[in-house]
């Protein structure tokens, strides 16, 4: 292909890709499969790797992510980011309204109300069209250019197509985790075995700061748009709102004009309990006055404008009977204490139970069974108990003492230094740990066996055919006739559904064996990195930290995984039974075969690359990557702050050292110089 060819082809792909991303998040339709989608952004990607110069700034590739930022740089803001006065009272909203008009000496004025979102602010730079700078607010003067990361946000627009736009603009927003990702990452979290997140702003704000932008890409956060700064021709706030939505920018459209504060106070009425059927968190109101001109002569106070003010909802609260204190046992072992409640109504809901994390928790709330509970529907949607109503504590109450057998299997609980949890360490005889682990292996995301549904798993596991993950490839046409509903036809279904699993690519069975802590994306890279199950059962703690994603907390459970005798018989038997336990080489996506047969430690720091990347490069171009320096060594890859011993010793043994640029030779073919 020349490179008109490709020139055309990119600019193809990136209208159709646009146009679609559009559609989707302006005007919440489709016209292709996500499939199809993700297709035509592969093609866009192919083609810019292979023609580099021709990657726009603004091009939809950017919206998977794949910079590394090491240190965010601190830039200064153009405009101050200020915040807003609070108040919790319509006496206070009304003394904000009598200075307004006081401010205005008469003159009429109208208000904007939006909602006040709960998330992360955002500065959004636009020059000539495109974003050029995302920068969080930090403390209020200067913050973090966060500008790889927010371009994985696909609500935000990478360009506006506009001639009359300013050269320059402003744009401020809100970024956020809609609750329902919000609800399935933490899910996913506690199926590996990880901690819940505590809410959804901190995971966004978290999720801002993360190095890996495509990991960012992943999390699908959102952003709601709300202020148009450094243009002229605006003359009200609800001008600049119409403006934004003009640009395809994401704005919520919960936003009305008021014409007093007597229609302010309607519209918070209004959205009070509403609030809860939208896609994310909302602690308010923000009341503003709409004219720019009246704005500027309002001004601003050393902290805030005075022609705006956030009027905060109360925490829906209510006090309700903690009648007892049940307890679940998860796939992991781990101990979740639940408060069964006297059932109560809070915003739309009746509440009955709601989740106590763990015994800390207990301890800090200091509850007693038969206290009356403040239960609140905070920024989760799972509600939370808040504290004790202590006035109306009785003799009759007792305090919870925490159970120390497990709930199931009557083992003694365990409770590892510096977690929070309590865990069942009978691992292979605890009924909710066994069906949790089988129910995680057929998930879709894992081995996907959709035909066994977690109702048939019950059914297995109570007549004894299926107590492992293994047990399901054992299983005959007469053994599922047996179960209570099964026909010939459904048993044949689930036989198939279980014989197709057998093609499930390596990464997805590495995920599907459940090792604690290891979720899909940890998978997905130490298949690519160690490519067979053998090279990982093998490796080292040291070896498994040299493995991009991988930390402490990970090796260490990978370890203890390919330890247990019973873990290393299950994956044996789901060998025997055909599962893909080798990365095929598709998968593996090499670039060439320049580093076959070679092998390389990576040591120190480099100008062009960070460690993980060469690593990738290595393994791309056929090569090997090796955690220590031996004779069977071929390069001691060296960078600066190399330890000496390092050196001292790939010396000795002859091995040859070469530098980054040395690197880039062989990668080329050419002999390394040395
Ligand atoms: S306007 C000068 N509108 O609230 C006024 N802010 O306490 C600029 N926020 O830092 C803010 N929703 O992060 C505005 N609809 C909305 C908002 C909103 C949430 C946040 C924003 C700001 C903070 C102010």
């Amino acid at each position: 292909m020349t490179v008109e060819q490709a020139r055309k082809e990119i600019q193809e792909l990136t209208a159709k890709i646009n146009y679609h991303n559009n559609l989707y998040y302006q005007q919440h339709r489709t016209e292709i499969s996500d499939y199809e989608f993700d297709q035509l952004l592969e093609q866009l990607i192919k083609l810019e790797d292979q023609f580099p110069q021709l990657k726009a700034d603004d091009s939809p590739s950017q919206r998977v992510g794949g910079t590394i930022t090491k240190e965010f740089k601190t830039v200064a803001h153009r405009y101050p980011m200020l915040s807003l006065g609070n108040t919790y009272s319509r006496q206070e909203l009304e003394d904000f309204d009598n200075r307004v008009a006081k401010g205005l000496e008469g003159e009429p004025y109208e208000y904007f109300c939006e909602l006040k979102f709960d998330g992360v602010s955002i500065s959004l730079i636009y020059e000539n069209g495109v974003l050029a700078r995302a920068v969080t607010r930090g403390d209020g003067v200067r913050g973090d250019d966060v500008t790889a990361n927010v371009k994985t946000i696909r609500s935000i627009p990478l360009r506006i197509t506009d001639n009359h736009a300013p050269k320059l603009f402003e744009v401020r927003g809100e970024v956020f985790m809609p609750k329902t990702v919000f609800e399935q990452l933490n899910k996913e979290r506690e199926d590996i075995g990880e901690e819940r997140y505590a809410n959804a702003r901190n995971t966004a704000s978290g999720t801002l700061k993360m190095q890996d932008s495509s990991v960012v890409a992943q999390r699908r956060l959102d952003c709601y748009a709300y202020y148009l700064l450094g243009t002229d021709s605006i003359g009200t706030h609800e001008q600049g709102v119409h403006q934004l939505e003009k640009w395809n920018f994401n704005v919520s459209p919960t936003y009305k004009k008021c014409k007093n504060i007597r229609e302010v106070l309607a519209y918070i009425a209004e959205w009070e309990n509403k609030r809860d059927g939208l896609p994310l968190e909302t602690d308010g109101v923000v009341i503003k006055v709409n004219r720019i001109d009246q704005q500027q002569r309002l001004g601003f106070t050393a902290k805030s404008p005075r022609w705006a003010i956030a009027y905060k909802y109360k925490a829906q609260s209510v006090s309700t009977r903690l009648n007892s204190i049940t307890y679940q046992v998860g796939r992991t072992g781990a101990i979740t204490p639940v408060a069964e409640l006297e059932p109560v109504f809070l915003s739309g809901t009746t509440v009955k139970r709601a989740s106590l994390h763990n015994a800390n928790e207990i301890a800090r709330l200091d509850l007693h069974i038969g206290d009356y509970v403040f239960v609140e529907k905070g920024g989760e949607i799972i509600p939370k108990v808040t504290g004790v109503d202590q006035a109306k504590r009785t003799d009759s109450t007792r305090p919870v003492t925490y159970i120390d057998r497990c709930p199931e299997c009557n083992t003694k609980l365990i409770r590892v230094e510096g977690e929070a949890a309590h865990y069942c360490p009978n691992t292979n005889g605890c009924p909710p740990q066994i069906k949790g682990r089988i129910e995680h292996f057929i998930q879709r995301k894992a081995m996907d066996i959709d035909s066994l549904g977690f109702r048939t798993i019950e059914q297995l596991y109570d007549s004894g055919l299926v107590k492992s993950p293994a047990d399901i490839y054992d299983l005959t046409l007469n053994d599922l006739l047996k179960l209570e509903g099964f026909k010939e036809k459904s048993a044949r279904n689930v036989l198939n559904g279980i014989e197709q699993s057998k093609a499930t690519p390596f990464e997805s069975v590495l995920f599907a064996i459940g090792i604690r802590y290891v979720g899909k994306t940890v998978a997905e890279k130490l298949a690519r990195y160690f490519k067979t199950i053998d090279n990982l059962a093998a490796a080292t703690y040291e070896e498994l930290l040299m493995a991009p994603e991988v930390g402490e907390k990970i090796a260490l459970s990978i370890r203890q995984f390919f330890e247990n005798p019973e873990n290393q018989r299950e994956i044996e038997r789901l060998k025997k039974a055909g599962l893909q336990f080798t990365v095929s080489e598709t998968e593996v996506k090499k670039e060439s075969d320049v580093l076959a047969n070679k092998s390389f430690v990576i040591s120190g720091v480099f100008q062009n690359y960070e460690r993980d990347q060469l690593k990738d490069i290595i393994l791309k171009n056929g090569g090997r990557v090796l955690s220590s320096v031996s004779g069977k060594l071929d390069y001691l890859v060296a960078g600066e702050n190399m330890g000496p011993s390092k050196r001292e010793k790939a010396e000795k043994l002859g091995v040859t050292i070469i530098s980054e640029k040395d690197f880039e030779n062989l990668l080329k073919g050419k002999p390394a110089t040395k």
